[in-house]
């Protein structure tokens, strides 16, 4: 992958492979090209040159929301929830989004999936924090 601002250029040639299971971290320093690089993965950033490919598709250039649809999250330096709410309203958030629900009038957001986001809670060991506001946690 490769992405130029103007003259600079803020990845040049990157290329790597990653296997199912695998964790791969990548280190650099400041201004080395990393959250450029996670841009072009994620679809923020469409790389000037480059492929990147999901299980042999081509996501280069796809939308982030189309990324995601394909199981590829991001999380960022600084996290973004709904301060007010609780930890598990957060959650079904999210699976109202998921499951493609934002438009729909008869679903009932506070009701949504209550049980399932408690269920993914437990699987990450966060079912203890499920009814504290996400704002009262660090
Ligand atoms: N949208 C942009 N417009 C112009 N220049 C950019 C843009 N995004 C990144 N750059 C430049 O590209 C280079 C790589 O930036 P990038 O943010 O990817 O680095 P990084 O490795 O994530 O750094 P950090 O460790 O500070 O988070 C830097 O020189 C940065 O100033
Ligand atoms: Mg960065």
């Amino acid at each position: 992958m490769s992405k130029s601002y103007g003259g600079v250029h803020a990845v040049r040639g990157v290329s790597f492979a990653l296997n199912a299971g695998e964790i791969l971290a990548l280190i650099g320093p400041n201004g080395a090209g990393k959250s450029t690089c996670f841009d072009m993965l994620n679809g923020q950033t469409i790389p000037d040159a480059g492929r990147i490919h999901l299980l042999g598709q081509d996501t280069a250039g796809l939308r982030p929301r189309e990324v995601w649809r394909l199981g590829v999250g991001r999380t960022f330096q600084i996290t973004a929830t709904f301060a007010t709410m609780t930890v598990r309203e957060n959650v079904q958030v999210a699976l109202v989004s998921y499951h493609r629900k934002l438009f729909d009038l008869i679903a009932s957001t506070p009701r949504y999936e209550r049980a399932e986001a408690g269920r993914l809670l437990e699987l990450v060991g966060m079912g203890g924090f499920a009814e504290r506001a996400c704002g009262e946690l660090a």
